[in-house]
């Protein structure tokens, strides 16, 4: 029978969660949107609290938590501020590839040292002429020696300023296609690792996002993830993973929309009665909440599937696609109830549609989301 309620460590979790976002980044979510600031106080106490590396098993230093109790985190962060979210759990999607391709040696050596204290990695797939098409990607990976020497630029990269390690993917012979990329770690520290200007972007503003370079970045052998040729599998393999939270943190969006557009709806007078009261209005929360709930459950339901041993690539794209479509709508729709107010960056509605944007776009765009989706469910008919 299916089940939806919490156990009692979820509960605690989202209660942790809850609070942390509400005292100490909901206060800041307006300045940080408004000027750009990277809050790293912030960050550096969500790690302190086990919010960061959510998704690394304890054995390697970090919290261990189920995709489904990483999901309720998410939403709850979410709620308050998706910027500062998305730079919580980059390192998810950065340390993934590494959970999947490392070799023990190579998580105890990194991984470990990695979670002990406050740092920050950066996934680096998308390149300014391979985006969607990933397996297109052009920066070179050569053997040399014991090791191999990186060259290519990167971009729109979460954290790229600021970590300490790099989880890259470059191709040892383009003519090879997909087949012909590697995965690797590569160290802030190692010669030829630049990371470039922050981009000025229309939402998530508390989050950094900036291209990274690779001069002849060397590294070790034992660097590189998985076996020759798999770095794109473990690339898919990870966002199979990711994607689901970025359905939690869409989700959150879309609930911060309701939240306020109620609270404001109950307040604002028109025609000599509370907004809420007009029929035009309670239609719009109606649907703002039908939306916002299908896509928790979707969230909830990849998650559950995904750690009860599914792959997951079907689950997370409908999660992540759903949920994202969901929070642009259901934004919308919170700006159209503050009418005029709405549009006024003195209310919180329109950061949330900025910041909504991006869940449509990230981790893959929406429309690769629904041929993923499309090719999965073919499948079964073929
Ligand atoms: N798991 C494992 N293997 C997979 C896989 C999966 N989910 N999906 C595909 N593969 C394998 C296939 O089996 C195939 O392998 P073989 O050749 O051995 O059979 C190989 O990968 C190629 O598969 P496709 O032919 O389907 O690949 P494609 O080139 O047509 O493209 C794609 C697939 C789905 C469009 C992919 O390129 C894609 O996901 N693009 C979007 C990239 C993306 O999401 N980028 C986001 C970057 S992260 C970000 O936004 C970050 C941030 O900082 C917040």
């Amino acid at each position: 029978m299916a089940d939806f309620s919490l156990s009692e460590e979820d509960k605690s979790l989202q209660e942790l969660a809850r609070k942390f976002a509400r005292t100490e980044m909901a206060p800041h979510a307006a300045e940080c949107d408004r000027v750009g600031r990277f809050p790293e106080e912030i960050y550096r106490k969500a790690w302190e609290l086990g919010l960061m590396n959510l998704n690394v098993p304890s054995d390697y230093g970090g919290s261990g938590l189920s995709l489904f109790q990483q999901c309720l985190i998410v939403e709850e962060l979410a709620h308050a501020c998706a910027g500062m979210t998305t730079s919580i759990i980059a390192n998810c999607l950065a340390l993934e590839p590494i959970l999947l391709g490392g070799s023990e040696e190579l998580k105890r050596a990194i991984l470990s040292p990695f979670c002990a204290s406050y740092q920050l990695a950066s996934f680096c797939l998308t390149e300014p002429g391979g985006g969607s098409d990933a397996g297109a990607l052009k920066t070179r990976a050569r053997p040399d020696g014991d090791g191999f020497v990186i060259d290519g630029e990167k971009c729109f990269i979460t954290n790229g300023p600021f970590a300490s390690l790099y989880t890259v993917f470059a191709t040892s012979d383009p003519a090879l296609k997909h087949k012909g990329i590697n995965a690797f770690v590569v160290p802030r520290s190692t010669p030829g690792v630049v990371p470039g200007k922050e981009e000025e972007k229309m939402g998530h503003r508390a989050s950094a996002t900036s291209t990274v370079r690779f001069d002849g970045a060397r590294v070790p052998r034992s660097n590189r993830l998985g076996g020759d040729g798999e770095g794109f599998a473990i690339a898919m393999r990870t966002l199979d993973q990711t994607r689901t939270p970025i359905g939690a943190l869409a989700t959150g969006i879309a609930q911060a929309a309701i939240d306020h557009a109620a609270a404001y709806a109950l307040q604002r007078v028109t025609f000599g009665r509370p907004i809420a009261e007009h029929q035009a209005i309670q239609i719009k929360l109606a649907d703002m909440s039908m939306a916002t709930h299908a896509a928790r459950l979707l969230t909830w339901q990849s998650a559950w599937a995904i750690d009860g041993g599914r792959k997951g690539t079907f689950e997370s794209s409908m999660a992540k696609c759903f949920a994202s479509d969901a929070a642009m709508r259901v934004a919308d729709e919170a700006i159209q109830i503050f009418g005029g107010n709405g549009y006024m960056r003195e209310y919180p509605v329109e950061k949330l549609l900025r910041d909504a944007k991006l869940a449509q776009i990230y981790e893959g765009a929406n429309e690769i989301q629904r041929l993923v989706i499309a090719k999965e469910l073919l499948k079964a008919y073929r």
